[in-house]
């Protein structure tokens, strides 16, 4: 048997590497890899053989278990439209987001309607929980709460119990006697979370694993667990908003890319039912540098403001600085619109923001992008009544996006009256909107700005 040697791993995506390096090759974080005892390969009889596993076909005679709702509707929809039995969930975020908040409030929701319900805290002691509960007005609802680190005591616990839903917070805190490492590793995670999704799936219950997104390298974040679990949760914020956003990135049960929206009040978590309107500061006037982007986020159509601000430069090398969109993406349409349309951003600072926290990957958003671009370094307002949607190929020609009846029917439904779009989109009837086929940036620029 060849003898193992130590091997390095990454404790933000979890890579295994041969050798330590400052940087991960994988998933490009610094100083994250680090110094792994091989896995012990256990006790091997020679010649030992496995058994032949019991094979199925896929035709089955039981209906799918119903799932279980909790009412927050904003929480369902991103599991897909409930909770699907013995599924497994991760629920990742920075800390102080409100995950443990989030969590404690979805537990007594469904322990309210008759799921039992295990809520396990490994950061917080039981009469802490308590007060929060007490805080948030959860007291009546019947969830049985430990405070345990110890993960085989929680397996035996959850054994004997068989909940309907086990809640772990978080999975960093969790400790396995039989892996040497310390809670919070790469190793003693990644145990953790099997223990736990093995034990979902034969058992019949359903887990949600918390996990904090960690900076320091020294703990293992979430992204370890991910490829276990059925579905992947992110809860998103900006420090300084309380707007949250809880984002699937993997649903094996349901889309991924839903999102639910949750303020932070005194009183816990409210849901916003309506987040288009949260999204979009105050419009009554004209103002240069904004436009609204008709985003679709998961199933549903959000309504975002771009906005720009573009300013004579002191520095040798322009600033560009971006929030809540990649910034990969504004050096391209500020490319496109030097290149194509002739309007230069040399020497000059570019600031842009997506308002009210929020994040958009959407290509859909670009003409927005540009659209608040060219506003804002021309000092011309787009009409307060206009969203705009559309992709922007290098050649400065616009792409149709999907979903654009859903888009215009959200805008519609706001208030808007306008919309500019790629030529050749399907618009459906969209009622009562004045559209405007773009079919490239130069044309689009000229008409609304009238630059280029
Ligand atoms: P918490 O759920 O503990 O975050 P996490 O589990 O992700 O680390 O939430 C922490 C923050 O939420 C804390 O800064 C206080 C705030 N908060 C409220 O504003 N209102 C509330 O009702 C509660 C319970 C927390
Ligand atoms: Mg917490």
């Amino acid at each position: 048997m060849a003898r193992s040697s130590p091997q390095f791993t990454c404790t933000a995506c979890g890579a295994v590497h041969r050798k330590w390096a400052g940087r991960c090759e994988s998933c490009g974080a610094w100083n994250s890899i680090i110094e792994e005892a091989p896995l012990s390969e256990g006790p091997k009889a020679p010649g030992a053989r496995g058994k032949t596993i019991a094979l199925t076909d896929l035709a089955t005679e039981t209906a799918p278990p119903p799932r279980a709702t909790s009412g927050m509707d904003e929480f369902d929809r991103v599991l897909g439209g409930g909770l699907v039995p013995a599924s497994a969930i991760l629920v990742g975020g920075d800390p102080g987001i409100g995950k443990s908040t989030l969590l404690l409030q979805a537990t007594a929701s469904f322990a309210r309607r008759g799921l039992r319900c295990l809520y396990v805290s490994g950061e917080e002691a039981a009469a802490q929980v308590q007060m929060r509960a007490q805080r948030l007005g959860l007291t009546d609802a019947p969830v049985s709460l430990g405070a345990e680190a110890n993960l085989r005591d929680i397996l035996t616990t959850l054994d004997a119990t068989r909940p309907d839903l086990a809640v772990i917070d978080s999975i960093q805190t969790m400790w396995l006697d039989s892996v040497e490492s310390a809670p919070g590793s790469v190793a003693q995670v990644r145990a953790s979370a099997h223990e736990l999704v093995t034990f979902a799936k034969r058992r019949g219950v359903s887990v949600i694993l918390v996990g904090h997104v960690t900076k320091d390298g020294q703990i293992a974040g979430p992204r370890v667990v991910e490829h276990m679990v059925d579905t992947v949760l992110y809860f998103e914020g900006e420090r300084g908003h309380q707007f949250r956003i809880l984002r699937a990135v993997k649903n094996r049960f349901g889309a991924a890319d839903e999102i639910g929206v949750f303020e932070m009040t005194g009183d816990g978590l409210a849901q916003v039912a309506n987040p288009s309107a949260l999204f979009l500061s105050d419009r009554d006037r004209p103002a240069p540098g904004s436009a609204v982007f008709a985003g679709i986020e998961g199933t549903r159509p959000v309504l975002t403001e771009i906005q720009a601000l573009v300013a004579p430069s002191s520095l040798g090398t322009p600033r560009r600085t971006v929030v809540g969109l990649e910034s990969g993406r504004l050096s391209t349409i500020l490319a496109v619109l030097e290149a194509r349309c002739g309007i230069p951003f040399t020497g000059l600072d570019v600031f842009l923001n997506v308002a009210g926290g929020m994040r958009v990957s959407e290509p859909a958003a670009d003409l927005a992008v540009a659209g608040a671009l060219v506003s804002a370094r021309e000092d011309v307002a787009i009409p307060p009544d206009m969203v705009l949607f559309g992709e922007i190929s290098l050649s400065g020609a616009l792409r149709p996006v999907t979903q654009t009846e859903n888009r215009l029917k959200e805008a519609s439904k706001l208030g808007f009256s306008q919309a500019a779009l790629p030529v050749r989109s399907k618009t459906g009837t969209a009622e009562g909107m004045r559209l405007h086929e773009v079919v490239d940036l130069t044309g689009f620029v000229g008409e609304m700005f009238g630059a280029g």
